[in-house]
């Protein structure tokens, strides 16, 4: 199931990175700069000035972490003023180790974020590790404990490339892409235990034209999120599982919120998810929407709720209860998806009363129940079938 390194060798953008840096190579060793690969030495200023260097240099610049493991307390790349170069390459073939104590990093959104950069490439064979192992057994006991940092994000930030790295056991989401437009997701592998809370994937938000291929996640939460304010995003070759598979929403917590719109999600395999592909929002007012997703070529092995929309979450005592959301979800197809359903419900449309789900489309379309024959289930609603759709369609 592993899918090739080579995939990210060959991606043209991939090989525009690699030439443009060798052209006119300037490259900065974070150990020479004083990191030290012994995984008890913090290296966070080693990080920080070989970035400093990078960004004051006038060619593309390549900051090279060798093989060993770098401790980094949170460490924060800024862009903007403080970095003019838009071509910057970070090659990490050794790994980098957060701080075994949770607290250091717990309460801090993120532990390694980029802000406001253009132009920056991460790739590797390296690791990042999130040593979440701590709050996980923190939150499991009931304790009072941090929210948890986020292992990898780039905020406010465009031409990005992520390629190949491996991120574990992050204390929350492994991946963020928060207001970014242009960012490219080839080949990596994320994984964390399928039991660890909160420990999405992928989370992509508010960010337009973000590609993500060629990826293994395995997590305790959704293998990709995708939130308000997400368009023109596409999403191939992934295998997803264990975890909560792929998830539009939650949406329309908020009352004023930026809609989803074109999401393409195609050839992904989810093995023992509790859903395959889900779209999920608030019971409350908003004015949210989802127009224009794809989800095509799937197989499911022994998933949950492989095809899902709720529009009735509401966990907890929040202020959902006897609200109805105000998310409006259209145009939503389903097509050629195959593989077997763990409960009866194989396909499930629970819609919103006052917006009805509308053109949601489904072709070719074969969920068997792995234990009883499976069923299909409308609210609100309101579709066309084409092709063969197992169990019968209720829309
Ligand atoms: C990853 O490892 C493979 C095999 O050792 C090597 O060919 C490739 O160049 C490495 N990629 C990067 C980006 O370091
Ligand atoms: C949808 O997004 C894809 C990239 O994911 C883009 O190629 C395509 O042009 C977009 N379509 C529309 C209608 O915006
Ligand atoms: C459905 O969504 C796709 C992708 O965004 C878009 O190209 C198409 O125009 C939409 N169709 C309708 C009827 O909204």
């Amino acid at each position: 199931m592993v899918q090739p390194m080579t995939s990210i060798i060959l991606t043209p953008l991939f090989i525009f990175f690699l030439f443009s840096s060798l052209a006119t190579a300037t490259t900065y060793n974070v150990v020479t700069l004083g990191a030290k690969g012994d995984g008890t030495s913090d290296s966070t200023d080693a990080f920080l000035s070989a970035w400093r260097a990078a960004c004051g240099s006038k060619v593309p610049a390549t900051i090279y972490v060798p093989l060993g493991k770098f401790l980094l307390g949170r460490t924060v790349f800024s862009g903007g003023d403080e970095c003019k170069n838009t071509a910057i390459h970070i090659q990490i073939d050794g790994t980098l180790l957060a701080p075994s104590d949770y607290k250091v990093i717990g309460s801090s959104y993120n532990w390694i974020a980029f802000e406001d950069v253009t132009g920056v490439s991460i790739y590797g064979n390296g690791t990042i590790d999130g040593q979440g192992t701590g709050l996980w057994a923190c939150k499991d006991s009931g304790k009072s404990c941090p929210q948890g940092a986020t292992a990898l994000e780039f905020s406010d930030s465009n031409n990005i490339f992520i390629g190949g790295l491996t991120i574990v056991d992050s204390q929350m989401f492994h991946i963020v892409i928060n207001y970014c437009n242009n960012v490219q997701v080839h080949g990596v592998t994320v994984l964390a235990p399928g039991g660890s809370p909160n420990t999405d994937g992928i989370h992509v938000a508010e960010s337009s034209v973000v590609t993500i291929l060629n990826s293994n996640i395995a997590t305790g939460d959704d293998c990709i999120s995708i939130g308000p304010g997400t368009t023109n995003l596409w999403i191939q070759h992934i295998n997803c599982g264990p975890g909560h598979g792929i998830s539009i929403g939650s949406l329309g917590w908020d009352t004023n919120e930026k809609g989803v719109h074109n999401v393409t999600v195609t050839t992904a395999t989810f093995t023992g998810t509790q859903n395959g592909v889900r779209i999920k929002t608030w019971a409350r007012p908003s004015n949210g929407f989802v127009n224009g997703v794809l989800f095509q070529h799937l197989t499911m092995v022994d998933v949950s709720n492989p095809i899902i929309i709720d529009q009735n979450y509401c966990p907890g005592s929040h202020d959902c209860p006897n609200k109805v959301s105000g998310v409006k979800i259209s145009n939503v197809t389903y097509q050629d998806i195959h593989g077997s359903s763990a409960t009866e419900i194989a396909m499930d449309f629970d819609c919103s009363s006052k917006y009805p789900c509308s053109g949601i489309i489904l072709e070719d379309v074969t969920l068997e129940g792995s234990t009883k024959p499976a069923q299909s289930s409308c609210t609100n609603a309101r579709g066309t079938n084409l092709g063969v759709v197992v169990p019968s369609s209720c829309l």
